[in-house]
């Protein structure tokens, strides 16, 4: 067979670039990993001015046998735009702004998370999955959930819950800043699987007199302690929610699939409506497709999709998979506030 045939061998070469990409994904993330794991986006801010690459590599923990390399390192990662590489130096960029240890709203431990061994490792799982009975890969690669892995392994739970507060403090801000109106008059609020509490500390600073629970499994907040107008409750929220005006949910209903989202929401429903109260549910999510047209906006909401099935029994749903789940609920109505880029605010009524 003749593979080429002059006509279409520029075509193919780009194809085996394009596979060549698609194959090597992988190092951009690992190279970022590796940066972050070596400290040179806080060495580069620390410096103050352009860093040259000898004094990049004097300042780091490096090996002499590998100085050398790490212009490598620099070179993949200037491409990926997260360091600039000036005449006269290294410099951060935006995105490396985002990875400074310091930074309140670093995304570094979501990173560490999503690309230690035991996410990763589900991954190499997911075509023998697609052949099994197991709920997720991750069951596939661990023998259990997820959330049991936390609970049972302190490192995981540790890891995860750092990675969640760094996203809380980031879309909190914005929350809060941006919709006030969202809270106010409540005078009570229960974040359910509200994690170590950064999102629920917020609202219950920003709003002294209302008051707040942060509820999670028991093993998430068996170390926290009251304080002010905050609480934190351990339970299931498939068994039964702390009864509130508001619930909040943020990212938890695409860690689900649909079965177990309408029981979440039931479960959210009785909560605020007991004493014939008529409360809200919040929620806090992806909304699929609501930025259409840009490239890199749907690459993100296809790598979240994933990350859920992976991970996982949820998914990334659109606003007819949002209004169904709403209505098999039994809520009545709902308002969609896109504010958080792919995230939106639902605020949802019985
Ligand atoms: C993706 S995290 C989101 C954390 C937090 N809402 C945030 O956005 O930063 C999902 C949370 O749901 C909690 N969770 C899982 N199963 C739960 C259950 N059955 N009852 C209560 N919380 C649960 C997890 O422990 C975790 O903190």
């Amino acid at each position: 067979m003749n593979l080429i045939d002059g006509e279409h061998d520029i075509e193919l070469l780009q194809a085996q670039g394009h596979a060549w990409n698609h194959i090597f994904n992988f190092i951009n993330s690992m190279s970022l990993k590796c940066a972050i794991q070596l400290g040179i986006p806080d060495v580069i801010n620390k410096h103050r001015k352009p860093m040259t690459l000898n004094e990049l590599v004097t300042a780091l923990p490096i090996h002499p046998t590998k100085i050398r390399c790490v212009y490598r390192l620099m070179r993949i990662l200037i491409h990926s735009g997260f360091f600039a590489g000036q005449e006269e130096g290294y410099v951060l960029t935006n995105a490396s702004q985002l990875l400074l240890k310091d930074n309140p709203l670093s995304v570094t431990p979501f990173l560490m998370a999503m690309l230690d061994p035991i996410l990763i490792s589900p991954w190499q799982q997911l075509s023998t999955w697609f052949q099994n009975d197991d709920p997720t890969p991750f069951d596939t690669a661990h023998g259990m959930t997820f959330w049991d892995y936390a609970g049972h392994e302190p490192k995981l739970n540790h890891f995860f819950n750092d990675a969640m507060a760094s996203d809380a403090r980031l879309a909190t801000s914005v929350v809060i800043h941006k919709c006030k109106d969202v809270f106010q008059g409540l005078n009570t609020l229960v974040d359910v699987g509200g994690g170590t509490g950064t999102v629920a500390k917020s609202i219950a600073k920003a709003f002294p007199d209302m008051e707040c629970i942060d509820f999670d499994l028991p093993h998430v907040v068996a170390d926290l302690k009251d304080e002010g107008n905050l609480k934190y409750v351990g339970g299931d929220m498939f068994e039964a929610v702390p009864p509130a005006d508001a619930v909040l949910l943020k990212w938890i209903l695409h860690d689900w699939n649909d079965e177990e989202c309408v029981k979440i929401l039931k479960k959210c429903k009785e909560a605020i409506t007991s004493d014939g109260k008529v409360g809200k549910v919040i929620i806090i999510d992806m909304m699929r497709e609501n930025k259409k047209g840009d490239d890199e906006s749907i690459e993100t909401q296809l790598f979240f999709d994933m990350l859920m099935m992976v991970l996982v029994t949820g998914k990334e749903r659109d606003e007819k998979e949002w209004a169904r789940l709403f209505q098999e609920a039994g809520f009545s109505d709902y308002k969609i506030t896109p504010i958080l880029g792919l995230r939106s605010l639902i605020e949802v009524y019985p």
